[in-house]
């Protein structure tokens, strides 16, 4: 079976957490959608373009890895592109309640859609894109947390 899944997110900016995830992914499935969501609630630093464009040379490696970007329900996006499988990291407790109710609700309103969980890498469960952009905006060191192939354009807009 050639199996494609999701991975959803803001992506503002990709951060080595989440190019864990989608590592990972892409070694357990067939072909691995990334999808950065365009509008939320969240007002991003990076436009869609800049984290799409940050998202491609970070995943760059990975062959069975494509960037894609939705608006409105991820659910109903699943559907139209007939993937029926969602990947999530899940980097501590405190993520749990909140993935398990989107988990929920996206299974409500598309029933054939499973969500999984990857376990966060060790080093990354701290991690959060707005860490990185606090940090990377106030002159902190942020080779740590981010892809080195994108450290010094994430940290040019931080700076701005
Ligand atoms: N490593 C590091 N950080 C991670 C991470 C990982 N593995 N996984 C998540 N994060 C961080 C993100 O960087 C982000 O940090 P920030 O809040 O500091 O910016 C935070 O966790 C939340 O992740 P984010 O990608 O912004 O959002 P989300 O996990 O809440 O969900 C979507 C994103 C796109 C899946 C969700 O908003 C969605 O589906 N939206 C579409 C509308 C919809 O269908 N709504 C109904 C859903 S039930």
């Amino acid at each position: 079976m050639n199996k494609t899944v999701i991975c959803p997110g803001s992506f503002d900016p990709v951060t080595l957490g989440h190019l864990d995830i989608i590592t990972r992914a892409s070694k357990l499935f067939d072909r691995v959608l990334v999808a950065v969501l365009v509008n939320s609630s969240k007002t991003p630093t990076f436009s869609t373009a800049e984290r799409i464009e940050l998202l491609r040379d970070a995943v760059s490696g990975l062959d069975n890895v494509e960037i894609v970007s939705f608006e409105g329900l991820l659910a109903e996006y699943c559907k139209n592109c007939g993937v029926d499988t969602i990947v999530k990291g899940l980097r501590a407790v405190s993520d749990f309640e909140y993935e398990f109710q989107m988990a929920l609700a996206n299974k409500k309103l598309n029933p054939d859609l499973e969500t999984m969980f990857l376990t966060a890498d060790a080093d990354s469960t701290f991690l959060s894109s707005s860490m990185v952009r606090e940090i990377g905006s106030m002159g902190g060191d942020i080779s740590n947390f981010v892809p080195a192939c994108v450290h010094d354009r994430i940290i040019a807009k931080l700076r701005k």
